[in-house]
């Protein structure tokens, strides 16, 4: 139990670290280490917005938007301003563009961010959510077009940044087919801001930048990405948020009489619903990470194998080895949810994606763990995140083992859970499932969603 006046300080703090990394229009993940706009950190940081400014909210919405390519795709970097001290900045991407931006995107949260600010903000958001829905429509497609030409039905990331999750054990052997005898010598930022034994290591960052030259080299050009780039991975993370993304631009486009936006993200999410079993490791028990180039299931879980309760409907059987699989890990250390298995020799406990926790995943484990009718272990998900706030302040992520917070500090997303869902006062507020009843499958409109 938080005591009430830590309750109202921290609710303060993270207002104010809101607003304080607020750009004007967008907020960056954090000083120094992030300095410009990130996309899915964007998102999930205008729930936290929303709770004390709605306008502010929907702007950020739209200023990620508004750096959309030509092609669809949403970047997962957008440098609006230039700035010094961050690598690889815009002379790497070399994306061509104004403001220039990264070449790659990050998972589509967007959507499902818009659905549940139009659920709860007050007024008719009709002329100002209409304009996203046509943007998020033509981003989906993009996945769709760009990351599954061949039409499998799950989408793949050309970079271990495209899911967010940097350094997850998984990239490890995808990555150690990727060349990186041209990548020359570069200079670290983000180990000049952080203890670099929270950070990917130097290997890690040398395929990175391999990976960065392909795209550049080729133009970002998305038909010979998918043809040739030496990593080409399909993953549970990814693929999840983007059905989840897509039921929630069904949602909309009805709410908002957008028929033919709904009837082409509905034909994309029965690719994309049937497809995701090519993702189910019978060994793991859960859904891992499938290399496309190499024809190889990985066979250990992330936290992104439970994601696939907030990507949609799950069979029983798969559901109840996800909670047993849950319950077994919570076992193993003190905070849910690590992003790594913690019993496996690759967990590594504050070294980023490798094990800590990350309060935004937790955040949508929880909504999928609700919707499937375990709101006892969604709960523990919220104590859990507000338990490592109260001990650790906004850090940009924490250790499971002990608690202890990593990477940067006064981080947007953190500070944005806490105030959309895991603060005791949120909780409060929303009465604890409120939050969750508001995006309740009930409201899909996909006649396929149960069929898989
Ligand atoms: C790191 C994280 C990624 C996040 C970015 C900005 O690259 O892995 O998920 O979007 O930092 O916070």
């Amino acid at each position: 139990m938080i005591d009430p006046e830590t309750v109202t300080r921290l609710d303060a703090q993270a207002q104010q670290i809101l607003r304080a990394n607020d750009k004007g229009g967008y907020t960056v993940p954090t000083k120094g280490l992030y300095p410009f706009q990130w996309n899915w950190d964007s998102a999930l940081t205008a729930l936290g917005i929303a709770c004390f400014d709605a306008d502010r909210a929907w702007q950020e919405i739209e200023k990620l938007l508004s750096a959309q390519w030509d092609n669809g795709m949403v970047p997962h970097i957008v440098f609006w301003q230039h700035e010094e001290g961050y690598f690889p900045g815009p002379g790497e991407w070399r994306s061509e563009r104004t403001p220039p931006t990264s070449g790659i995107t990050q998972p589509p949260v967007a959507a499902t961010v818009v659905r549940q600010l139009a659920s709860f903000l007050p007024g008719d958001h009709g002329a100002r959510v209409t304009p996203m829905l046509h943007a998020l429509d033509r981003w989906h497609q993009w996945f769709a077009d760009a990351r599954d030409p061949d039409g499998i039905g799950v989408v793949a990331i050309m970079h271990p940044w495209e899911s967010g999750r940097d350094n997850l054990p998984d990239w490890d052997a995808p990555l150690a087919h990727v060349d990186t005898s041209n990548v020359g010598a570069f200079m670290r930022r983000d180990i000049q801001l952080v203890n670099a034994a929270e950070r990917p290591v130097n290997d890690d960052y040398n395929h990175y930048m391999a990976l960065v030259q392909f795209g550049r080299t080729c133009q970002w050009d998305v038909k010979t990405i998918a043809e040739k780039c030496p990593f080409w991975v399909a993953e549970p993370g990814m693929n999840a948020i983007l059905r989840r993304a897509e039921r929630d631009l069904i949602a909309l486009a009805m709410q908002f009489n957008l028929p033919e936006i709904a009837s082409r993200a509905t034909r994309r999410l029965t690719r994309l619903d049937h497809g995701f079993n090519q993702l189910w490791s019978d060994i793991a028990q859960g859904y891992t990470t499938l290399d496309l180039r190499n024809k190889k299931l990985e066979h250990r879980l992330s936290s992104a194998s439970w994601l696939s309760l907030y990507g949609g409907p799950e069979n029983d059987i798969r559901a109840k080895s996800h909670y047993s699989n849950r319950i077994e890990w919570r076992q193993k250390i003190r905070f849910a949810l690590p992003s790594f298995d913690p019993g496996d020799p690759a967990f590594d406990d504050i070294r980023y994606w490798r094990g800590p926790v990350w309060a935004m995943i937790n955040w949508m484990v929880a909504t999928g763990l609700a919707e499937h009718g375990r709101p006892d272990l969604a709960s523990l998900l919220a104590d859990d995140t507000a338990a490592l706030v109260e001990q650790s302040a906004f850090r940009e992520y924490f250790s499971p083992v002990t608690g202890k917070g990593g990477g940067g500090k006064d981080f947007s997303w953190t500070a944005a859970m806490w105030l959309y869902w895991a603060s005791p006062s949120a909780r409060q507020k929303n009465g604890d499932t409120i939050t969750w009843a508001r995006s309740n499958f009930a409201m899909c409109a996909n006649p396929f969603a149960m069929s898989r």
